[in-house]
């Protein structure tokens, strides 16, 4: 899909037509004091799966989740009081929390990639505060380049990748910090995912203890429990046109005549992203031992989308 991306400056009425083109379920670059972000609706699966479309990520990582305060992010996330305590000495600040979620909150599950656990962000940049405040809404926002490419830190670097794929950006001239934020995983013990935009050092000193970097941003958790947590009980087939007898089919376009379901009828790859993880659950709650997935083409988001079948009906170990 080709949209014109419209350029906005910084007034009280750009961040009113911004906001406004979030609550459709567009998208916005938006400058914070790390790097801009690209920024959706958290609890629009279509605009979520929009982002992972306009990057070109051929897989469905998790996102951070930006909101303008401690309060209100309380609705997503569970904060033990270390969180609440770095919360109120780091926030607003390049610091991102994963912290265990708050089941039901509305957030699409593509932004959490089925994790139990949500990457919370409360941006200091007064221009994002102005969006979130005026959005009043969870916005998901990895950083706005093209995957595989580096972040940008001027609204000129953002066009440049993703003109023609977003519905708008907010040009607030160049990022003071220039690298992304600091992740601390305070999810089983703090773990210092990755580092950024707050020293280490810092995070140390209030935490009284020396962080450990098991972890890995880019590969969150482990990438097998990744897998396992998406693993449904029931054996997954992939690329079937011709179900077994009794066989759960999902479907995907219009040549699936019978199927239980459909990722997407028209064979929409961002509609078939947007349902993927809600028909995973509900296929494996109703399916009779086996699910049967129609093939997906492995373009554009096709991949993202195969991606994840793969390690949804991958072998995977007991318990
Ligand atoms: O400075 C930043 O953090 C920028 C600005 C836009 O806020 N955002 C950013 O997002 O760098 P992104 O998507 O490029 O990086 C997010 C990282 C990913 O490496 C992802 O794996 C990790 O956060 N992450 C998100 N949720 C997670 C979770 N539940 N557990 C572990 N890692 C998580
Ligand atoms: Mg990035």
């Amino acid at each position: 899909m080709q949209i014109t991306t419209q350029s906005f400056g910084t007034t009280p009425d750009d961040i009113a037509a911004a906001a406004g083109i979030l609550r459709a379920g567009g998208l916005v670059g938006f400058a914070t004091e790390t790097v801009y972000g690209l920024g959706g609706d958290a609890r629009n699966d279509r605009a979520v799966a929009r982002i992972f479309e306009a990057k070109g990520r051929p897989h469905f990582n998790p996102l951070i989740v930006h909101l303008p305060d401690w309060q209100r992010a309380q609705a997503y996330a569970v904060f033990s009081d270390q969180a609440k305590a770095l919360a109120a000495k780091f926030w607003p600040g390049p610091l991102t929390l994963v912290l265990p979620f708050v089941e039901g909150s509305g957030l699409s599950p593509l932004v959490t990639a089925g994790l139990d656990s949500v990457a919370i962000r409360v941006p200091a940049h007064p221009v994002a505060r102005a969006l979130l405040r005026a959005f009043d809404g969870p916005v998901a926002a990895p950083s706005a380049n093209p995957s595989g490419r580096v972040s940008p830190t001027r609204a000129a670097h953002v066009l440049a990748g993703l003109s023609g794929k977003i519905e708008a950006v907010l040009d607030a001239g160049p990022c003071g910090v220039g690298v992304e934020s600091t992740i601390l995983g305070l999810v089983d013990g703090p773990v210092l995912l990755r580092h950024g935009g707050l020293p280490a050092e810092a995070l140390e000193a209030a935490l009284g203890t020396t962080l450990t970097t098991g972890g890995n941003a880019q590969k969150p958790s482990a990438p097998g429990q990744l897998a396992s947590h998406y693993a449904p009980e029931a054996a997954v087939r992939l690329n079937v046109t011709c179900p077994a007898q009794g066989e759960f089919w999902v479907g995907f376009g219009p040549d699936c005549t019978g199927a239980d379901m459909s990722l997407s009828p028209s064979g929409d790859l961002v509609e078939a992203a947007a349902n993927l993880f809600h028909i995973l659950r509900v296929a494996d709650s109703r399916a009779n031992g086996s699910i049967a997935f129609a093939p997906v083409p492995e373009v554009g988001l096709g991949r993202a989308i195969n991606d994840r079948l793969r390690r949804a009906a991958a072998p995977r170990p007991k318990g």
